[in-house]
């Protein structure tokens, strides 16, 4: 099963020889796929100013090779929604230690849609609720596409919007603010068959934390005997 690492700041070295296949594989699906030519750039390499030493990634990994990945910021630092797209959000941009961004959520193209074990879109999403749970975040703000709402819906992530839907380069796009919290982590991890916390926390023993216990020695809600 493909492991997904969480990157940042304090451990980042263990993981430099991964970035620049990372920065290319972001410009081969949001430039070169997805068309997102404001991205471009002339060395093939996807880097916004997000990319920053508070970034923090999660990277997924099968057999040494990324597969997918996802981004969070915290959103006491400049983000997406706050320098870009601040007219998406009704109110002022959410800014709060226990608010982090999420972006340049990808599966590499030959991993997308698999049915085989636990997709990986799924683990992912999966993932990050594991590591806001760990640190203490009660939300994600997200600036997403409105196809991404169904998605989230059917696995559960509650999704509140928090501002109207415009068309930006011929895409649907909102702001939205959603839910981490360990219900959903749990039910997360029953869809996908995940009996124990699954990220890799590797040169990160500094980090302030909260360890997950396994699933299933969470208190489960009563089940009313059938009569
Ligand atoms: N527009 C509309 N719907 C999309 C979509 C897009 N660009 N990309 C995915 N979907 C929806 C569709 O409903 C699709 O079903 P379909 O096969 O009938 O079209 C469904 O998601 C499944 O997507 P798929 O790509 O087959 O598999 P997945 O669920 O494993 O991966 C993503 C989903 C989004 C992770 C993957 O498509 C990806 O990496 N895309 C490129 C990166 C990206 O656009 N990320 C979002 C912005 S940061």
């Amino acid at each position: 099963m493909p492991e997904i690492h969480v990157v940042q700041r304090d451990n980042r070295r263990l993981y430099e020889n991964y970035f620049d296949p990372y920065f290319r594989l972001r410009h081969d699906i949001y430039v070169k796929q997805r068309k997102w030519m404001a991205l471009d750039r002339p060395d093939g390499r996807e880097i916004d100013q997000f990319d920053t030493e508070d970034a923090v990634y999660l990277f997924c990994l099968d057999g040494g090779q990324l597969i997918g990945a996802m981004r969070a910021l915290p959103t006491l630092l400049p983000t997406l929604m706050s320098d870009i797209f601040p007219y998406l959000s009704l109110r002022r941009p959410i800014r709060r230690p226990d608010v982090y961004e999420l972006s340049r959520i990808f599966v590499i193209p030959e991993r997308r849609g698999e049915h085989a074990g636990p997709r990986v879109e799924m683990l992912l999403l999966t993932a990050i609720m594991e590591y806001g749970i760990s640190i203490g975040l009660t939300g994600f703000s997200i600036v997403l596409e409105s196809w991404w709402l169904p998605r989230f819906e059917r696995c559960g992530w509650r999704a509140h919007p928090l501002g109207l839907p415009q068309m930006i380069d011929g895409m649907s796009v909102l702001a939205v603010l959603v839910d981490c919290d360990e219900t959903t982590w749990r039910s997360l991890c029953t869809q996908i068959g995940l009996t124990s916390p699954t990220l890799t926390w590797h040169g990160l023993t500094g980090v302030n934390r909260q360890i997950l216990p396994d699933i299933s020695l969470l208190h489960s809600p009563t089940v009313q005997p059938a009569r």
